[in-house]
């Protein structure tokens, strides 16, 4: 017989979009009705990047979570740090972020040349701050992360001991490289777990499923589906949430980032489902990132009934992944 009700324990996102202000108080508490924590980007305009602006998004954030259970695991956005810089703010991060320059929304400012900061990557090494990679070059659009593939063993051989987590992997190669290097990591989206190319631009256009690093080919989502269904140990779940504005989507120039905060995890447990994979998500969207990041997120128990929901249409001004669509699966409690 199929399962009626599901559970998981403190599921963790380890990266999410919150955004600043008013788009910050609307998307946080989406994320922190059911997840317990999760890895907060700090590619915001301007970037998180000194200790003053760390402290006060850190603070907005916890404001715009208020009330729920949630821990808010703050990110560095990369450039060149000095060792003092790095000292006082270990203890506020899980890590830092690399964006290449230009490769996504709001990189204008990431870093053009890795040489740059060659320095500040061996001081993470030694204080033990782990490194977070946006991993896209320039080249063609389908490509880019394939081509970026190389820098990623470089880092890793050159710095053994700094822990990399490879962003939001895309392709078959990507997930490859787990079980090359002991020092590499990654973290998964929904979308990449679902979706291709065509689905984004093989018939009409679908702008709400444009996302950096694009969706690629069927054996790419089929390798990161095998790999997240069998919870492989180094392998989260991270949602890469990027709420837009719908006037920001739809439109030419439409900008890049999927939103599924509100959703992933429903979807998450019919994907796991459909593949008789079940007893496999609490390692995927908890346990192993507690492993990995040695977090320790408040306790939350997310009941999931399999009655069928709607997905709302939008949230404010934001229209999520499968806006309309019906779903086997809804949170019927978050305690
Ligand atoms: C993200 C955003 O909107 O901030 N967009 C995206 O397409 N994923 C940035 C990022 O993670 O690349
Ligand atoms: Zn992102």
């Amino acid at each position: 017989m199929s399962k009626r009700s599901f559970s998981l324990h403190s599921p963790l996102d380890m990266h999410i979009h919150f955004r600043e202000g008013a788009m910050l108080r609307r998307v946080a508490p989406l994320s922190a009705e059911t997840f317990a924590g999760g890895v907060i980007m700090p590619n915001l305009v301007p970037p998180v990047d000194n200790l003053d602006r760390l402290e006060r998004y850190e603070r907005e954030v916890r404001e715009a979570v208020d009330g729920h259970a949630f821990e808010p695991y703050m990110t560095l956005f990369m450039r060149p740090y000095t060792e003092s810089e790095l000292a006082s703010m270990k203890d506020r991060i899980i890590g830092v972020k690399l964006y290449p320059e230009g490769v996504t929304t709001h990189s204008d400012g990431g870093v053009g040349d890795l040489r740059d900061v060659e320095r500040t990557l061996a001081l993470m090494q030694d204080m033990d701050i782990r490194l977070m990679v946006h991993g896209e070059s320039t080249d063609f659009v389908m490509d880019r992360e394939s081509a970026f593939l190389p820098v990623y063993e470089d880092l890793a051989t050159r710095f053994p001991r700094l822990a990399i987590v490879m962003e939001h992997i895309t392709t078959r190669e990507a997930a490859a490289l787990l079980d090359r290097h002991e020092n590499l990591y990654a973290t998964v989206t929904l979308q990449h777990l679902m979706i291709t190319l065509d689905d984004v631009a093989g018939g009409l256009l679908n702008p709400h499923l444009f996302c950096k690093p694009i969706a690629k080919r069927p054996e790419d989502r089929d390798a990161l589906l095998a790999l997240a269904l069998e919870a492989h140990p180094k392998l989260v779940f991270g949602s890469d949430s990027a709420p837009h504005p719908v006037d920001k989507k739809e439109c030419a120039g439409c900008a890049a980032g999927v939103f599924t905060a509100p959703i992933a995890l429903q979807m998450l447990v019919g994907l796991f489902e459909e593949h008789g994979a079940l007893d496999r998500l609490q390692a995927f969207v908890s346990n192993n990132a507690k492993r990995i990041y040695g977090v320790a997120p408040p306790e939350k128990t997310v009941v999931f009934e399999k009655t069928g929901a709607v997905i709302p249409e939008r949230y404010g001004d934001v229209i999520p992944m499968y806006s309309g669509r019906e779903l086997d699966w809804k949170v019927a409690e978050a305690r």
